[in-house]
């Protein structure tokens, strides 16, 4: 058996435990297999870039960030249909009986084009795909991605950092965080960590309640802003300095971008379990020579029936809208 691991899309801490846990599992049940890595993503894998794993490379990486194979992001894959059968002839050429991918939604719908190609000409290679985005935009339906509580864990730190400057100067702070189509990331941030507001994606905003909202605080006030809210940062802050100069209400504005730093660093130990088990769980589906699936509601011990991939690529609603029950659930904490 031959086995190939691809990380795709934009790195997220947990990646490097899912690599690291299908290489162990695989070479320790069966060390004749041989397991590659697929160098740099989606990219790699159209320049044939593979570099062989064993366990001694997988070493110390369980709570390390970002991934040790690269990540390239290859839009084209979206739609170039060459560009897939080019990929999914790669694969079958190179002798892969089994891709495991974890990555974001781009990777989801790149490994179900390429499953359904080779599905139809007969090529050997099986995906199992496990959802890898801070964005938790993969098919929330049943679960979220791997990285998502990292992220979480990061942006409440930082949160914090802020509160304390914020409180200090009774200032107001406008903070963007990460999260490019599905804002799990802005909002449970807020929740999180108490800040006043949450300016969601399409949110149509009363930023003379929003004005209002901050002057019943005291002194420490945070606003989280959403990445695909289309406003800058400086444009809110112009609008709310004029609505408290307007109404006297004395508070100062600032603006910070968590951005990247989200995305880096330790990998939180709920983050490093679920990605170990998932990579275990889908070994020993390989070596018992399942089919193409979607590994999401995955906990440490639990192990539902792998998603068909089709079904879990089609899943949009599910994280570009948030559902009514969580904006409540902030709204009651604010
Ligand atoms: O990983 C997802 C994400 O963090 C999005 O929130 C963001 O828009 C995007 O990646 C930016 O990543 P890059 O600039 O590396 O493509």
């Amino acid at each position: 058996m031959k086995f190939g691991i691809l990380t795709g899309g934009g790195d997220c801490p947990g990646m490097n435990a899912f690599i690291r846990a299908v290489v162990r599992t695989t070479l320790n049940a069966r060390p004749q297999t041989s397991v590659w890595g697929v160098v740099d993503g989606w990219k790699g894998l159209l320049d044939n870039n593979f570099s062989r794993l064993n366990k001694l490379d997988v070493a110390g990486l369980t709570s390390r960030g970002g991934t040790i194979l690269g990540t390239t992001r290859v839009p084209e894959l979206a739609t170039d249909m060459d560009l897939q059968e080019t990929l999914a002839r790669n694969l079958h050429d190179n002798g892969f009986n089994y891709l495991f991918v974890c990555g974001g939604n781009g990777s989801l719908k790149a490994s179900n084009a390429l499953n359904t190609i080779a599905r139809r000409e007969g090529l050997r290679t099986k995906f199992l795909v496990s959802p890898g985005s801070i964005d938790n935009d993969v098919c929330n339906t049943t679960g979220s991605s791997i990285g998502f509580y990292s992220a979480l864990d990061k942006s409440l730190e930082m949160l914090e950092w802020i509160r304390d400057t914020a409180s200090s100067h009774r200032r107001l702070y406008l903070v963007r965080s990460m999260g490019r189509k599905s804002a799990y990331l802005a909002l449970y941030s807020g929740i999180a960590s108490g800040a006043e507001y949450v300016i969601m994606p399409n949110e149509d905003v009363d930023y003379e309640h929003v004005a209002t909202v901050i002057a019943e605080r005291d002194k420490d006030t945070r606003i989280i802003v959403s990445e695909s809210y289309p406003k800058s940062l400086d444009e809110i802050r112009t609008t709310l300095e004029s609505i408290f100069a307007h109404r006297g209400i004395k508070r100062e504005v600032r603006s910070v971008d968590m951005g990247y730093f989200q995305r880096g660093g330790k990998t939180s130990v709920t983050d490093i379990l679920r990605a170990s088990w998932i990579g275990y769980r889908m070994v020993q589906d390989a070596f018992n020579g399942c089919e193409s699936g979607f590994y999401t509601a995955y906990y440490t011990g639990h192990s539902p029936a792998p998603m068909p991939l089709e079904e879990a690529a089609a899943d949009e609603a599910s994280y570009d809208s948030i559902p009514q029950e969580f904006i409540d659930f902030a709204l009651a904490l604010r």
